[in-house]
């Protein structure tokens, strides 16, 4: 097999005659299906074509699991609608081909297996899951306005039903070995010891695939309208076609083309090479972007200590003690942390569903009156009530207990960290880990750093907030740094709309409309109206608060927390009355001042560049992903 020129894979034949195609992408720490690998895939079969093995094996000869998907990097590059559609045959046909050879085949999958990955693993007749944490099997391609266009499509329902299949191609949720193996997607799961004798067993079995249950065989074939027309109206809740076309595609290419996108070429046209998709794919790197952040210092925390158990701290401890940190936590008294415990609990048994698992992460989590988890804390995060003096009494007695390389970081929203710090010996130390409510929901986390910080704190607090698997954005100290001080504006300019006249639910239609998770206004009642108060006055430059805003404060209506603000609040949900017709130009205006001020803090240099104000805004307040950040869509609104 020698004179086979492979770069990425290599084809090994053992001594019962089974071929090995081992893929391990030179230059990259992750497997991903390039030109130039899926090229090689095509020399290998043509070589398997005249020397017929008794059976073909594929893995991955990375740690990091079998393969990311395909490369996205070449997604970038689909300037004219021929090379959109000729990257779909690429991959389309290799994996007929491959679906189609004499010989058995098995994919096995250890570690991630995604998009174009598990379209592989589905074109093989065998598929056998490694059972370890890092095994996920999933079709992301929705996320990134994209379509599983190399044989997801077809295939996926025909393993699992289509009513799981669409479910996982229309969310991007990926699925466990257990559950690979329990839906039918696996052929079986085992362990990391035996996968080779296993893989060689099941390849040479002769054993023929799971047949689908009669109903669900009827679902994929006569029955497909009725799966689709449930599909449609489920994606319809959730997103809408001018915003995400994606997911409505894939509805449509399945039901009509049996998951060949290349029959229905114009769809393939309008998909890849649709604003989405571009911004997408652009948040995709983003995202990246943000990742890499964490990668600048090899800081690696174990031990967390967390001071304040309220809304915040409490949930930041839980966190990092879902995430595997050991976590102390400190309040006044044990009472003050009971409800912190409570939700902790109740987020360990949601997130880890194992009891097992949920209480070993409970017992990560300790609390610690009396702060004797200081001295051996890698990482000290201060989120006590935002009150200068008490944290200034609070910093400088942590001080002299914590190690000298420990992060002292202080989760304040609206204090100065300059003004903060002054009562340090070593004043450069404390930085800002800036988490958002609620924690287990909002990826972002910013990383605040005060003029003449040290940056290797700075670097370390991002490489935590990685650990713990959030998104690390680095900003400058300025008042409400990036999130908060875009999302100032904005809300002021709703609540200004509803002072005009314009009602609460019309308000929040627009902005929905426009394609943001959360109307404005109910944004603030979750907030609550005394904190929107309280950051109106630090960020809005002086303007008077909207009177509608002033009246509720006034009569103690707070918003979600007292059960009545711009909204009734009954069961966690607001009472809506009908939004009526939504004024034009409405959405454009609340969402002028938010562009207004993103740039200029780029321009102030609060945060680096106009890419990453973009990423902060969407990963930080969910700014309509489809529109690739604020800037990014006044950038599109200036070309068209
Ligand atoms: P909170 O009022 O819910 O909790 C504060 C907790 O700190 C209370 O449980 C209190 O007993 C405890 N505490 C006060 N002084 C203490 C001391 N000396 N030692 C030990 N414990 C003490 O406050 P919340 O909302 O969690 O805010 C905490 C910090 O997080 C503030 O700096 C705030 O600006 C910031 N923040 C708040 C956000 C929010 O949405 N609430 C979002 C992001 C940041």
């Amino acid at each position: 097999m020698s004179d086979l020129d492979l770069q990425h894979w290599r084809l090994e034949v053992d001594a019962e005659g089974i071929a090995w195609a081992i893929l391990d992408k030179r230059g990259e720490s992750a497997n991903s299906l390039s030109t130039a690998v899926t090229g090689e895939l095509a020399q290998i079969l043509d070589r398997l074509d005249v020397y017929t093995p008794k059976a073909l094996i594929i893995r991955s000869g990375k740690d990091a699991g079998f393969v990311a998907g395909a490369d996205i990097g070449e997604f970038t590059q689909l300037d004219t609608p021929e090379k959109g559609r000729a990257l779909v045959a690429r991959g389309w046909e290799l994996f007929n081909r491959l679906a189609a050879v004499k010989y058995p085949t098995l994919a096995l999958v250890r570690g991630h297996c995604l998009g174009g990955g598990l379209e592989l693993a589905l074109a093989c007749r065998y598929l056998l899951a490694v059972d370890e944490p890092s095994t996920k099997l999933g079709l992301p391609e929705v996320m990134l306005g994209i379509f599983p266009g190399w044989g997801g499509m077809l295939r996926l329902p025909q393993r699992v039903g289509p009513a799981a299949a669409l479910d996982m191609m229309l969310t991007g949720r990926t699925v466990d070995a257990k559950k690979a193996k329990k839906t039918g997607l696996a052929d079986d799961c085992v362990p990391p010891r035996v996968m080779e004798m296993a893989a060689r067993q099941l390849v040479l079995s002769g054993q023929p695939r799971r047949p689908l249950p009669v109903l669900q065989r009827l679902l994929n074939g006569p029955l497909k309208g009725v799966v689709a027309s449930g599909a449609r109206k489920q994606v319809a809740k959730k997103a809408r076609p001018e915003h995400y076309p994606a997911p409505y595609a894939i509805i449509d290419i399945w039901q009509k083309y049996n998951g060949n996108a290349l029959a229905a070429p114009e769809i393939v046209d309008r998909i890849i090479r649709s604003p989405t998709a571009r911004n997408l794919v652009r948040v995709f790197f983003m995202q990246e972007r943000l990742k890499a952040f964490g990668k600048e210092s090899d800081f690696k925390a174990q031990r967390v200590h967390v001071i304040g158990a309220g809304v915040m701290g409490g949930d930041i401890a839980a966190w990092c003690a879902l995430r595997g940190m050991t976590v102390t936590l400190q309040d006044q008294s044990l009472e003050r942390m009971g409800p912190a415990l409570k939700r902790a609990r109740q987020l360990f048994e949601r997130r880890l569903r194992d009891p097992l698992k949920a209480r070993s992460a409970f017992d990560r989590l300790i609390p610690d009156v009396h702060g004797d988890g200081v001295p051996h804390a890698d990482v000290v995060i201060e989120a006590i009530f935002e009150d200068v003096a008490a944290k200034h009494a609070l910093i400088a007695a942590l001080e002299p207990r914590m190690q000298a390389g420990a992060v002292l970081a202080t989760n304040t929203s609206s204090l100065r960290l300059e003004d903060l710090r002054t009562v340090l010996a070593r004043p450069e130390r404390l930085v800002g880990i800036h988490f958002f409510n609620p924690v287990a929901m909002m990826p972002l986390v910013e990383v605040v750093e005060a003029g003449g910080a040290d940056p290797r704190m700075v670097q370390a607090a991002c490489a935590f907030v990685r650990q713990i698997d959030k998104l690390p954005l680095p900003v400058k100290s300025a008042p409400g740094f990036l999130v908060n001080a875009v999302l100032a504006p904005y809300m002021l300019a709703a609540m200004r709309a509803v002072d005009s006249g314009i009602s609460p639910e019309t308000v929040d239609e627009a902005m929905i409309a426009f394609g943001m998770p959360m109307g404005p206004i109910e944004l603030i009642d979750t907030v609550g109206l005394d904190i929107a108060m309280a950051a109106g006055k630090q960020l809005a430059g002086g303007a008077d608060a909207p009177a509608c805003l002033l009246r509720r404060v006034e009569a103690g209506q707070l918003g979600k927390k007292s059960g009545q603000g711009f909204y009734a609040w009954t069961d966690g949900k607001p009472g809506k009355g009908s939004a009526g017709a939504v004024p034009a130009g409405l959405a454009d205006s609340l969402v002028r001042p938010l562009i207004e001020r993103v740039e200029q803090l780029v321009a102030d240099g609060v945060v680096a560049d106009a890419e990453l104000a973009d990423a902060g805004v969407i990963f930080g307040t969910g700014f309509a992903p489809f529109t690739g950040g604020p800037l990014s869509f006044r950038d599109f609104q200036v070309k068209t």
